[in-house]
């Protein structure tokens, strides 16, 4: 398990937080899909899957650029799903199809696509070197990986808080959720090239970002704590939950003054390599 929250529940959450998602297309997200855009150098004939493609923002920024080509966003959340085909109708884009369901069972076929996607998507997945293995799959050989992953040094100072307190209930706590208390994995750039090499990906880009714009301190809170922590937290009776989640509020709001709100992360170009490891 990795210390990560259950794939039933990340469903959960995003079928249940798709409208509300979908709304905060932040500048600085488009900004960062613009990036990923210019570093992937698109010829317009490619066939592009994203995977975790939320409300379809990027696989239709993508689309957009496809003279012949196509693109598929692959999502686990229905209700993600249903928004983003609304968005493709509603821009008019036809090279486009959103599906549910996951990589790893994606019959695809080995080696059909050109370019594989994923933004925002790997700190929620629990095993991260067999979901590198399955886009690996079914990249044509030299095929393009373009990823967007968060750093956020505020999610870093959060979940300094979030250990602290779980700590606290090391006897009601399973050990992963001790080791990592949000449920979902943060990497650092290092982990990531480290992840795709060990996967059999060559690294030809790697750009570290950091926006000015602070994210406000309420909207922090709202993505982890009202989404991850309740979550991950709801298998507990509720006084237990309900002390706990009281508690890190406590600490939380105690090193608010301090969290550097800013997004920050990484937007990694990789390519399949020739040979297999
Ligand atoms: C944080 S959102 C990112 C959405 C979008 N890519 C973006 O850039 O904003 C994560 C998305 O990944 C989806 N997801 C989570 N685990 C997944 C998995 N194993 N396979 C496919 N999609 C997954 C969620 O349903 C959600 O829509």
């Amino acid at each position: 398990m990795n210390g990560h929250i259950e794939e039933d529940k990340i469903k959960g959450i995003y079928n249940r937080t798709a409208r509300e998602y979908a709304d905060h297309v932040t500048p600085c997200k488009m900004c960062q899909y613009m990036i990923l855009l210019h570093e992937l150098d698109l010829k317009g004939d490619e066939k592009v899957l994203e995977l975790g493609s939320g409300p379809g923002q990027l696989s239709i920024e993508i689309a957009r650029r496809l003279e012949t080509g196509t693109v598929i966003g692959l999502d686990i959340s229905e209700s993600m799903v249903r928004i983003a085909t609304e968005n493709a109708e509603r821009e008019k884009i036809g090279n486009i199809r959103f599906l549910v369901g996951r990589i790893e069972e994606f019959d695809a076929g080995e080696r059909s696509f050109d370019v594989c996607v994923n933004s925002y998507l790997i700190h929620w997945i629990s095993d991260a070197h067999s979901f590198l293995r399955s886009i690996h799959r079914v990249l044509k050989l030299g095929g393009k990986l373009g990823i967007i992953s968060p750093s956020n040094e505020w999610y870093r100072e959060i979940r300094q808080a979030y250990r602290k307190v779980m700590a606290r209930y090391r006897e009601h706590l399973p050990k992963h959720i001790l080791e990592e208390p949000v449920g979902i994995k943060i990497y650092t750039e290092e982990e990531l090239h480290e992840l795709l090499n060990s996967a059999g990906f060559r690294i030809s880009k790697s750009i570290a970002f950091r926006f000015r714009e602070a994210v406000p301190i309420e909207e922090c809170f709202r993505r982890i704590a009202a989404k991850s922590g309740e979550e991950y937290l709801s298998f507990l009776p509720e006084e237990v939950s309900g002390e706990i989640r009281r508690e890190l509020m406590d600490e939380i709001v105690q090193v608010a003054d301090k969290l550097n709100t800013t997004e920050s992360g990484y937007i990694i170009i990789a390519s399949r390599c020739e040979d297999e490891i």
